[in-house]
């Protein structure tokens, strides 16, 4: 494979070097290619790329004051956190800004750690959560416990119960906290049943666990609502915020219960870090909740995501390689027949495919799952587009599949 960037540590694939420009749905690489960006970024510029007002009010900020040291932050900080709480079922709680997504799950778990003073955590299989470690689960087997997602969503039963086997096994007592995600966007774009969510839910509370709900990919409008956690009749305690709080500023969030905070501040908890209520993240925020707050974009997400939706499940009933299509707002997978492909890179040349048509798209060959999570600004036509590209694309797939030998 060509190294585009050779001095760039190569811990992702790079296959593109050229994007100099971006607005709205649009990515324009130096020769002046049009391509629409059915990924938002990295599912962050949800009001859509080099949005006016956010540019506008990144250049006031930027004039003004872009970082403080934490003693210092300025009223900016309360500004923005009682916007973002407004949103919460808890808008007299309390939250922090930070810089990553990941930040906020594992502060905000470290928060009901210290605050239940229990010592384990519950998630589903495949919840992606954070890349540092401690929430992301890989590097504390010990403490976390894991809720088979897959057995889940096959499950018939119309209710959850301790007897269940699935659930049997954990000390739903000693828990901590559930932690979820409303879509499990990285684990495949599956939504937990709300009849496990709300089974987890109320048991681990019952017993003086919190629910830490992961809304960085879903939260402030994607699935068609505020936030994904309204699709659930559970309420969260702790909820973390990021990508499209900063529509592609690196700004997180991680707010919570007004108890929850004063308890743990009343233990002397200590956290800081550098760019922690930096004035110019918190700016963003506000100004990306106002705009969200002042347009009908959320509720025009729950109507575009049912026209994506329809146009991918059409698509599904006349390709034979689709094999699912499932997602809530616009977070959409499409779910690929694993036969169809001889390896993964034989399943990433539809990323190409795609991109040769001016469109780029998530691939995830591990899962056989392509991605759309398009700005929440995209419309119809788009949506239409795409999907045109993408029959073409598969209907060379169903007559052959991609890179198939023999
Ligand atoms: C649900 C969820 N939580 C947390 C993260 C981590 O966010 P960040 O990449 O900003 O650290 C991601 C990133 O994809 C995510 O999808």
């Amino acid at each position: 494979m060509v190294d585009l960037l050779p001095h760039v540590f190569g811990c992702h694939s790079i296959v593109k070097t050229d994007i100099v420009r971006a607005d709205g749905i649009y990515l324009y690489d130096k020769d002046g290619k049009r391509y629409v960006d059915f990924e938002a970024g990295i599912w962050c510029a949800a009001l859509g790329h080099n949005h006016p007002r956010i540019k506008h009010r990144i250049t006031e900020q930027i004039s003004q004051v872009v970082h403080l040291a934490p003693q210092l932050t300025s009223n900016l900080a309360e500004e923005a956190t009682t916007a973002l709480l407004e949103h919460t079922s808890f808008p007299d709680g309390k939250a922090v800004f930070l810089s990553s997504g990941s930040e906020a799950v594992e502060l905000g778990i470290k928060i009901a750690l210290l605050y239940t003073q229990k010592k384990k955590l519950l998630t589903f299989s495949r919840s992606y959560l954070g890349a540092y470690g401690f929430a992301g689960k890989g590097l504390s087997p010990d403490c976390w416990a894991q809720v088979d997602i897959g057995a889940c969503v096959k499950c018939p039963k119309e209710k959850c119960g301790v007897s269940c086997p699935h659930l049997a096994a954990f000390r739903l007592d000693e828990t901590a906290a559930f932690v979820t995600e409303p879509v499990l966007a990285s684990g495949g774009m599956i939504a937990p049943p709300a009849k496990v969510v709300s089974f987890l839910a109320n048991e681990v509370r019952r017993s003086g666990g919190l629910v830490v709900v992961d809304e960085v990919t879903t939260g402030l409008g994607r699935t068609g609502k505020w936030l994904g956690i309204e699709h659930f009749e559970i309420e969260s305690d702790i909820s973390a915020f990021g990508k499209a709080l900063g529509n592609g500023y690196p700004v997180s969030a991680v707010a919570m219960k007004r108890e929850i905070a004063e308890r743990v501040e009343g233990e002397g908890f200590y956290y800081v870090q550098s760019h922690q209520n930096d004035p110019l993240g918190c700016a963003i925020a506000k100004e990306v909740i106002a705009v969200l707050h002042e347009s009908n974009l959320i509720s025009r997400t729950k109507e575009s995501g049912k026209y994506l939706g329809d146009c991918l499940r059409k698509l599904a009933e006349d390709h034979t390689v689709v094999s699912d299509v499932r997602g809530l707002g616009l977070v959409y997978g499409m779910e690929l027949k694993a036969d169809y492909f001889d390896d993964a890179r034989s399943f990433e040349k539809i990323f190409d495919m795609m991109l040769e048509r001016g469109i780029v798209i998530g691939v995830r060959p591990k899962q056989h799952l392509l991605r759309f999570l398009p700005p929440l600004v995209i419309g119809e036509e788009d949506i239409l587009s795409m999907c045109e590209c993408l029959g073409d694309v598969l209907t060379e797939i169903d007559n052959c599949g991609v890179g198939r030998s023999g």
